[in-house]
């Protein structure tokens, strides 16, 4: 009996083996890399946390090739108009400087387009985080009736009648159709190619450059809490945006959804309308503070046109609501700011901006 299913197990990992020796199949998420496709080995910038890169789309050289093709392919569009790249900018590190992009359809949205950078990192996708994975993610843009418009069936009909897709798919992923799954698959592994670290304050960080007095003082008020010891909330004269922000994750923001005090009633419900939760009503995805410089407009709704006027919201303590969050002073007269602080502040933030990333060669324009 016990021999009998030894025997059977062993088959089954035969079986297994077979299956995977074509590359990987989305079914059986088989994880190897196919027999033509050169594994990818990611570099993780220093002080930055290890990356999670799901078991069943192993990083290739030739699937970031596909995904950088596809990621710019108007093909991916109803009308042949739209790419991905057509709301994200490489100049705007991958946002858009309009309020709300424009879809096939001539429609607008009514959210800002995000920059795309260290997604790698992220753990939920969009401004309401409805998306849990990348792969999830980019799945929803093309058949979005504002955005690219097209059926994934018909938009797969397409590649496949393409001269060179059909190959790329081939080395990229092992014999089998092009589907939505493959493709999304090939653009996130492009994604997570795409990093930002090279910063004034990454190489400060690495000891490389010093900061002048001024970035200085904005970095030591940027992680100091908020408000006036008085008002007995453990202030220090801070600007407090370190708790939600984050710091020592080198990503500046802590990954999790806020409400940071723009609306005393939503209009746009963020991660509240997709639970339903009533104590996530009005909260939206915390955004990395890096390339700042290249992302206006800022917030979900593209309202503030400049950094300035996001400091004057935080320096007010923005408004009440039922959820916002408890790190926003709305309740004492918010930060009191100088103004020498925010100027601080900014030439802080200005540190945080990585000139190489939006000009990398690596990301652009293949069809170019
Ligand atoms: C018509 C403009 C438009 C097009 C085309 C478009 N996007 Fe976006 N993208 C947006 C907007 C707007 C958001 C924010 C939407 C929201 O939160 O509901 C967004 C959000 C994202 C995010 C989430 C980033 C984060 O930090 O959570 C990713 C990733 C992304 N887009 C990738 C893509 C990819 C890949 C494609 C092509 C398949 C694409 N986009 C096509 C406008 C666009
Ligand atoms: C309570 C948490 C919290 C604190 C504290 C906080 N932020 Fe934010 N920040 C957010 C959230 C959440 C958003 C996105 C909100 C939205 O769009 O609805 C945001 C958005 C921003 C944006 C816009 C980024 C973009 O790409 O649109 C900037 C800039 C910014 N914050 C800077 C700061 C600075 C500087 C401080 C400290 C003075 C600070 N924040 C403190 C949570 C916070």
């Amino acid at each position: 009996m016990k021999s009998n299913r030894y025997i059977l197990l062993l088959i089954g990992i035969a079986l297994l083996a077979l299956q995977c020796k074509d590359g990987f199949d989305d079914e059986n998420k088989c994880t190897s890399v196919p027999a033509n496709a050169t594994p990818y080995e990611i570099v993780i910038p220093p002080f930055f946390p290890p990356m999670d890169i799901p078991a069943d789309n192993p990083m290739t050289e030739e699937g970031i090739d596909l995904g950088r093709h596809l990621f710019w392919e108007v093909k991916l569009s109803e009308d042949n108009t739209l790419s991905c790249g057509s709301c994200h900018f490489p100049e705007n590190a991958f946002s858009d400087p309009n309020q709300f992009s424009i879809g096939t359809q001539g429609i607008a949205g009514n959210r800002q387009a995000m920059p795309l950078f260290n997604l790698g990192w992220a753990q939920d996708y969009f401004w309401d985080g409805r998306a849990l994975t990348l792969e999830d993610q980019i799945l929803q843009p093309v058949p979005n009736p504002i955005e690219m418009n097209i059926p994934w069936e018909d938009a797969v009909i397409k590649l496949e009648a393409d001269d060179v897709y059909p190959g790329k798919f081939l080395t990229a992923f092992g014999p089998g159709a092009i589907t939505k799954e493959r493709t999304a698959k090939a653009i996130a592994q492009f994604l997570r190619t795409m990093i930002s670290a090279n910063a004034k304050y990454d190489k400060f960080r690495l000891g490389q450059v010093e900061l002048t007095p001024l970035e200085e003082m904005g970095l030591d008020l940027f992680i100091r809490e908020g408000g006036d010891p008085e008002d007995g909330n453990g202030g220090q004269f801070g600007a407090d945006c370190f708790h939600c922000h984050g710091f020592g994750n080198m990503q500046f923001t802590d990954h999790l959804p806020h409400n940071n005090g723009l609306d005393s009633v939503f209009e746009d419900l963020g991660f509240g309308g997709i639970s339903e939760n009533p104590l996530e009503m009005g909260l939206f995805k915390t955004p990395s503070l890096r390339n700042t410089a290249y992302t206006a407009p800022y917030m979900h709704d593209g309202r503030f046109q400049t950094l300035e006027e996001v400091l004057a919201h935080y320096d007010s303590g923005g408004v009440a609501s039922t959820t916002i969050d408890p790190f926003m002073k709305y309740t004492t007269g918010g930060l009191q700011l100088t103004e020498i602080d925010k100027l601080a502040l900014l030439a802080f933030l200005n540190t945080l901006n990585d000139e190489e990333f939006i000009v990398n060669d690596d990301f652009s324009d293949p069809f170019e």
